[in-house]
């Protein structure tokens, strides 16, 4: 992909919020597209937040970025993603007391259906589409659905959180560097019941597992401590720092859509709409390992899963089905 010759148009939805704050400096920086690249930068939050909104754009000024060609701000998603390129969808309603999943669905589906709707009415032809805000698989569903003409595959939403905390644990329990780690994957929903897989890993050129077990860390570790460990990572987050992960989440969505334009291949894990790969239902928005290369990626097909591997993602899979259905019982899929 070559952006020079025009300044690539970056929306990020959520801006007023602690991930935007946390991406807005890098990505003005430079660090999605490299030093070349000219950025324009599209702000959106919602009427509330206009004047922090203001406050983070005038940052943004300060900082006199030699790469920063300009920064808007909206309330309207129609007007934010006008021939945008890359759409970081961080904003999202949170999970507030009394709130049932239904409803934490519905008051999503609100926001990322018109969002949906609005980058099929003025996003570039080249859009890539990242959802990070909870619940990301099924948000990214339904912005998928609404991007009528958008190619569905387009719209992914960010596992490569866990994906990093998958690395950063079989790292630390190998006392290796997450340099010499290969084959990590993220199978499923970006929730506690993903399943963050060892199986085809290797450190150093060597399979994991057996790495893990001269270390005397068998299948039980693996079961007991290394995939709850991942997969609750975001709760533990919260319950240590008083707030959810913010600096983490923002560098793997700049790494998700960094890897995603790479023309070098890339290996690692994305949430996107399944081909059918697996036996996951055609559509569903699904963590899998993906190849990245010549701008596109792929979902890396043909590794022979394991009974454990298959009910694992059998299991996030039921549960992104059960997120699914709800949102089209709530007609948001209409
Ligand atoms: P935050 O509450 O600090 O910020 C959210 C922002 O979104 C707020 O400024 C809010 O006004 C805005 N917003 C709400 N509705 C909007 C709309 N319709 N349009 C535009 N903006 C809107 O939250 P945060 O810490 O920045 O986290 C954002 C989201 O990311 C949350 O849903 C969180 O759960 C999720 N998250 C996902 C991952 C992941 O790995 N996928 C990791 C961390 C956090
Ligand atoms: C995370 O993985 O850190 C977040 O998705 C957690 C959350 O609930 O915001």
């Amino acid at each position: 992909m070559n952006h020079k010759s025009s300044p690539v148009t970056i929306a990020v939805t959520g801006a007023a919020g602690n991930i935007g704050y946390a991406i807005l400096f890098r990505l003005a920086a430079g660090e999605l597209l490299g030093p070349d690249v000219q950025v324009r930068l599209n702000l959106l939050d919602i009427p509330d937040a206009a004047q922090a909104l203001e406050g983070v754009a005038m940052e943004l000024a300060d900082c006199a970025f030699p790469l920063l060609e300009s920064v808007n701000t909206f309330s309207d998603p129609v007007r934010a993603f006008d021939g945008v390129n890359c759409a970081f969808l961080i904003g999202a309603r949170p999970r507030t007391a009394g709130m049932e999943r239904a409803d934490l669905l519905s008051a999503n589906g609100e926001i990322f259906a018109p969002q949906g709707r609005a980058l099929a009415d003025g996003a570039a032809d080249d859009l890539r589409v990242v959802v990070v805000g909870n619940p990301a698989n099924t948000n990214a569903l339904i912005a998928a659905h609404h991007g009528r003409g958008i190619p569905r595959e387009r719209f992914t939403a960010l596992t490569r959180l866990d994906h990093n905390r998958a690395l950063a644990q079989l790292a630390q329990a190998t006392e290796t560097g997450v340099g010499e780690i290969e084959g990590v994957a993220i199978w499923g929903n970006h929730s506690a019941s993903q399943y963050p897989s060892l199986e085809f890993a290797t450190v150093a050129g060597v399979p994991a597992l057996e790495v893990l077990k001269a270390r005397g860390k068998d299948h039980s570790w693996v079961e007991d401590e290394f995939i709850p460990r991942v997969a609750q990572r975001g709760a533990e987050i919260i319950r240590v720092r008083g707030g959810s992960s913010v600096g983490s989440a923002a560098h793997a969505a700049i790494e998700h859509m960094r890897d995603w334009m790479s023309d070098e291949p890339v290996e690692t894990s994305m949430a996107v709409p399944s081909t059918g790969a697996y036996g996951v239902e055609e559509g569903l928005v699904c963590s899998f390992p993906v190849i990245c290369e010549g701008g596109e990626y792929r979902i890396r097909e043909g590794l022979e899963l394991g009974e454990f591997s298959k009910a694992r993602l059998r299991a996030s899979v039921e549960e992104l089905k059960a997120e699914r259905d709800t949102v089209l019982s709530l007609g948001l899929l209409a």
